[in-house]
């Protein structure tokens, strides 16, 4: 069985919890409001920095040099949208507890094993992908936000998500890991659902 087969094998029920729980359910219940919406885009603008971050200063280890994928990159997108949604309360914003706790578990795999941020940009990205269209549309339609706070959803750069989603698979199939650090890459996708959940079960029960 490939990687990538494992991969999804291993965490499509933590998908499922992802998708159905926390605030996501609450933003695609359309049970949200916009001030929440910007709480939770500030929490993955720390997210994504710590991702590209790692994947920037690391990107001459022999497996992270093939996912500097700037076109997937989220962290200055979202920094536009929140400019326009909070303005200048952006400065004197928090960072929820899981998301520090997740800020602090990349600086880890920056230091010891940095292949294994890839296991994070795996997570992140292709949710991205996958989601980003439908979650665009919504909050447009039904949360009334202008598209000058919608740049986190720009796919340009990309042509064919279906495609370059296949090549992604690829590339995470043709890693070339030890049988120990494949083990380990696994376990980490999963860790990368479990701050995801976490951070969402947070700011839901945060809110509400
Ligand atoms: C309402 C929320 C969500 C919905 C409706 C949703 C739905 C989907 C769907 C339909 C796919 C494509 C599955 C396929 O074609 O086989 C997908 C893939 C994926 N989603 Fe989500 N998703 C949501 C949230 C999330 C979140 C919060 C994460 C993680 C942070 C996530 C991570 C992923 C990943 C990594 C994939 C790619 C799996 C693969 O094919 O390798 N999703 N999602």
């Amino acid at each position: 069985m490939d990687l990538i087969t494992k991969i999804r094998k291993n965490t499509s029920a933590l998908h499922k919890a992802t998708e159905s729980s926390g605030f996501i359910k609450r933003l695609s219940d359309i049970n949200a409001s916009n001030e929440s919406y910007a709480e939770y885009l500030f929490n993955l603008s720390a997210m994504y920095k710590a991702i590209e971050d790692t994947i920037e200063n690391n990107s001459s280890n022999e497996t992270v040099r093939n996912f500097v994928t700037k076109e997937l990159f989220r962290y200055e997108l979202i920094q536009k949208d929140l400019k326009f949604l909070v303005g200048d309360k952006l400065e004197s914003m928090e960072l929820l507890p899981s998301t520090l706790a997740f800020v602090d578990k990349i600086k880890e795999i920056n230091k010891y094993e940095p292949e294994l941020i890839v296991a994070y940009a795996y997570t992140r990205f292709l949710a991205d992908l996958f989601g980003g269209r439908t979650f665009a549309k919504l909050l447009s339609e039904k949360y009334e936000i202008s598209t000058d706070a919608l740049n986190y959803y720009n796919c340009e750069g990309i042509d064919d998500i279906r495609t370059y989603v296949m090549n992604y698979a690829s590339k995470i199939n043709n890693m070339n890991l030890s049988k120990e650090l494949e083990d380990k890459f696994i376990v980490e996708v999963n860790n990368a659902y479990i701050y995801n959940l976490a951070i969402s079960s947070e700011l839901e029960a945060k809110l509400y």
